[in-house]
Order: structure tokens, then sequence, then C-alpha cells
């Protein structure tokens, strides 16, 4: 996807540069003034072909427009990461057409890996098929988690759940993007992820690449995910129910 190349290729252009950075709400939730530069080419590139789309971008809020098309966009995801250098963040642009998730891109220009899913055609890492791993327990499993920039203090929150799975000796990385964290599910690399407060930009195209890669993504009550609320579970599908219970408070 033409944009999110483009997008990614300033995210490169710039790591090896003096940037700006800023804070935003939360003492380290960042926003560098690449953020913005990947943005700005993004919806360059959608006015240009697209003038008539709707957009929501994490840094630039909303776009409305009367369309059936939206374009949900984190330009760069991970930007704690980017900021320290850490080559964990991407571009990820998700397109919803009517109300659903049709198409979802995010490429990572560091370990030059671009990940792509179209509903209905299967998903792709650089344009080989990626499919889910086939762990077929909980306990033997490599999972992947993300905690808030304002840490939810709810009982059964990040740190208790993260705390039960690794009680019992079940790996639980911590890499700092969500979108990365998905798109290694659909690939094979983790069996799993969840995480509690995500925005739509942090998922949009990624929860579409784990269920065209054939896994099970949901909110962590079990039902359909949409990315507008804040939780997700997502999966091989083979460790979705015993994943969802230890979310929902039980135990391993
Ligand atoms: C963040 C990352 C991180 C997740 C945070 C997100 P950002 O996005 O996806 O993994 O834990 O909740 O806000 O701020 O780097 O675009
Ligand atoms: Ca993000
Ligand atoms: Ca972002």
């Amino acid at each position: 996807m033409q944009a999110t190349q483009a997008a990614a290729a300033i995210m490169k252009e710039y790591s090896t540069r003096t940037f700006s950075i800023s804070n935003k709400e939360g003492i380290n939730n960042l926003v560098t003034e690449v953020d913005h530069k990947s943005e700005e080419i993004i919806f360059e590139i959608i006015r240009k072909n697209y003038p008539d789309h709707y957009i929501l971008s994490e840094e630039s809020g909303e776009i409305i427009q009367d369309s059936n098309f939206k374009w949900i966009i984190d330009p760069i995801d991970g930007t704690v990461n980017y900021a320290n250098h850490i080559p964990i963040c991407c571009v990820s642009i998700g397109i919803e057409v009517s109300g659903k998730m049709e198409m979802g891109a995010v490429y990572n220009p560091f370990l030059n890996e671009l990940f792509f899913a179209q509903r209905g055609y299967g998903a792709t890492l650089n344009d080989q098929k990626i499919h889910v791993s086939k762990t077929p327990h909980l306990i033997k499993s490599c999972l992947v988690t993300g905690f808030p920039y304002t840490y939810l203090d709810n009982p059964n929150g990040p740190l208790e759940v993260f705390g039960k799975l690794i009680r019992k000796g079940i790996p639980v990385r911590r890499l700092g993007s969500a979108a990365m964290d998905l798109c290694w599910v659909a690939a094979g690399r983790f069996d799993g992820f969840y995480e509690h407060k995500l925005s739509a930009w942090d998922s949009a195209a990624g929860f579409l690449i784990v269920e065209e890669a054939g896994g099970k993504v949901t909110d962590m009550k079990g039902d359909l995910y949409n990315p507008y609320q804040p939780g997700i579970i997502a999966t091989n599908g083979i460790i979705h129910d015993e994943l969802l219970a230890v979310v929902k408070g039980g135990e391993v």
C-alpha cells in the first residue's frame, strides 16, 4: 500500500537525524516531529487519490466526510521505541468500508516487513502468505502484551493478568507496538496478544491481519471485536478461550 510505504520511508529517513520530541497527556506519552511528517504524507496521498474519504488519524483526529470509506491511521505505532531508536515500530493503516474493516497494512521499515490483508484474501508478509501458530495450549504459549501510558489500577488489570501468566512460567513479551504485536501473532511468532486499553488506530489494521491469517480476535468479554472499544485478545484461535478465561479473572 503506497501510503504505508511512503510514511515508513519518512520514518527511516528521519531516524538518523535529530528530530523534536514532545509530550502528550501522561508523562511518557510521546509524539515526535516524525509522527506529524508521516501523517502529512499519508494525508497527501489520500487527498490526491480519494479526496472525499473519511480519515481518523491519531495526531490529527477526525476529518469527517460523508463517505463509506474510512482510513484509520497510526502514523507511527511504537513512538517511544522510535524516539529511543528501538527498531520495533511501524506505520499502520486500516480501511473500513461501510463500518467493516476491509484492508490493513502495517510496515516496519527497519525490519523491512510489510504485513497486508484484504478481507477474504488472507494475510501476507512481504507478499508471502502467513498463518497463525498451531500451539495447542496456553501453558505452552509465547504471548505478548502492552501496558497503557496511564496505568489502569483496576481489579484484574494489566499487571494482575501479566502476573498470573508469568507465575506459571508462560513467557509474556512486551514490545511497545500493538500493531507489531498483532502482526507477529498473524505470522505465528506469538501465539496470543492481549491488551486492556488501545485506540482504534493501534489495532485497525492488525486485527484484520490476524483474522485473515486464520486467528481469532475478540474483545475482553469474548464478543466480536471492534476497534472502537479498548480491550483486545488476539490469538491463534486454539488457545483463545484459555487466555480469555485468564483475562476475565480465572487462573491459568
Ligand atoms: C502505543 C503502542 C503500545 C501500546 C500503547 C499504544 P503509540 O501506541 O501501540 O504498544 O501499549 O497503548 O498507545 O503511542 O506508540 O502510537
Ligand atoms: Ca499506536
Ligand atoms: Ca502513534
